[in-house]
């Protein structure tokens, strides 16, 4: 068996293809979709769907969650409880995905795109100010790889400027900053439950909120723009259309399954986090010798293993290395198309500023296989084949 020079590490004989994803089975799904379907009551807003909101409240410490059928749907819901409007401003990071900058095009404000930090490749904060106009409303903030913004900062030019903070917390579900959980921290937080989430139920999403008085608003614009909760608890006696929202719930089948995710996911975070690790270990050799540069957590910060990336040096054509790395069976990816450099974003946002971390990073980064469940022994495969890719 051929070693690699750098991690010291064989090459292995391709039998399987290791997927890029796999979502976790806890075991418990289908016992739950069974009991839901037995119940008979399969559109939102049922037992399971509120079950999931007590345990998000609990977990996440706020005061009110609400699942939806997508992260992309809290957002919308946030960009409308926040009365986004045709020509307002919300500061964002362009190294996203499209979902943060859509809820803010919908109500036709405007996505202005800062630069991110090399180290996180989070928003980088020390450039939030200079990108405030008066027509700036709203800073919405990506926590990259389920690593935290520097929320302290973000919410100190907030409160300054009178700006309201939507963390996007797709990626950071059981993460932690200064000890707090994500989603938490702004007046809204968005989480998503997709496929490719370490915590899933296909297609899901909870939007939740920080202040208490906020919530009865929530519900309105969650359930079509009217109050069918109030009228379901009793408390009116018919149900009328209020403001505009739309059909955000969660249905009742994903939310049974949801709730047996949720239950394991301390455990399944774990599971990510000790693949995390090795990676992170394994790669160091790689990492000195110059030709990759590896994720960084700040101490402060608790993340939660949803992705494992390497930076290609400048110089290494990423593209060659995808292709080895997948034709040797290897399902590593790449992501973002930055969003100011994208049709719409072009079209419907603004840069401020250079964005030359976005530009660099975007154009090298590369997402190798992490999910719970994942052997060490195919894990061994993926770090002695990027090694070697990278060597050859
Ligand atoms: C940062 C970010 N925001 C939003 C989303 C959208 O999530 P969903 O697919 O649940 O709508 C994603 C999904 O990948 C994401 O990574």
């Amino acid at each position: 068996m051929r070693r690699c020079s750098i991690c010291n590490l064989g090459t292995f004989i391709i039998s399987h293809i290791i997927p890029f994803n796999r979502s976790y089975i806890t075991g418990l799904e289908l016992k739950n979709i069974a009991l839901a379907q037995k119940a008979g009551a399969l559109s939102g807003d049922g037992k399971f769907s509120r079950e999931c909101e007590r345990l998000l409240e609990i977990t996440q410490r706020v005061p009110r969650s609400l699942v939806t059928h997508s992260c992309t749907a809290a957002l919308e819901m946030a960009a409308i409880l926040l009365e986004l409007r045709a020509g307002d401003e919300v500061i964002m990071p362009s190294y996203t995905f499209v979902s943060t900058a859509n809820a803010v095009a919908m109500r036709g404000a405007v996505p202005v795109f800062v630069d991110i930090r090399p180290d996180t490749l989070n928003i980088d904060e020390t450039l939030i100010e200079a990108a405030i106009t008066s027509k700036t409303k709203s800073i919405w903030v990506v926590h990259y790889a389920g690593v935290a913004c520097e929320m302290d900062a973000i919410l100190k030019i907030a409160t300054k400027y009178g700006l309201s903070v939507v963390e996007d917390a797709a990626q950071a579900l059981r993460s932690t900053y200064k000890n707090k959980p994500l989603g938490g921290l702004g007046d809204f937080g968005a989480l998503s439950f997709h496929e490719t989430k370490n915590i899933t139920c296909g297609e899901g999403g909870a939007l939740l909120i920080r202040d208490l008085p906020a919530s009865e608003q929530a519900e309105i614009v969650h359930q079509k723009g009217t109050d069918r909760r109030r009228f379901m608890s009793g408390k009116v006696d018919k149900y009328t259309w209020q403001t505009v929202g739309s059909s955000y719930l969660l249905g009742e089948l994903a939310s049974a399954y949801l709730r047996a995710q949720l239950e394991h996911a301390d455990d399944i975070t774990e599971m990510r986090r000790h693949l995390w690790r090795r990676y992170h270990e394994a790669l160091a050799p790689v990492a000195r010798s110059g030709l990759i540069s590896r994720p960084s957590v700040p101490d402060h910060c608790v993340h939660n293993a949803h992705m494992y990336y390497v930076v290609l040096a400048d110089g290494i054509d990423r593209s060659a290395v995808l292709a080895k790395l997948n034709a040797a069976g290897i399902g590593a990816v790449f992501h973002y198309v930055p969003l100011h450099s994208s049709p719409a974003g072009a079209r419907m946002g603004r840069a401020a500023g250079l964005l030359k971390h976005t530009d660099a990073i975007s154009a090298g980064l590369i997402r190798l296989p992490l999910w719970a469940g994942l052997s060490e022994l195919d894990q061994d495969r993926v770090i002695a084949e990027l090694g070697k890719v990278l060597t050859d």
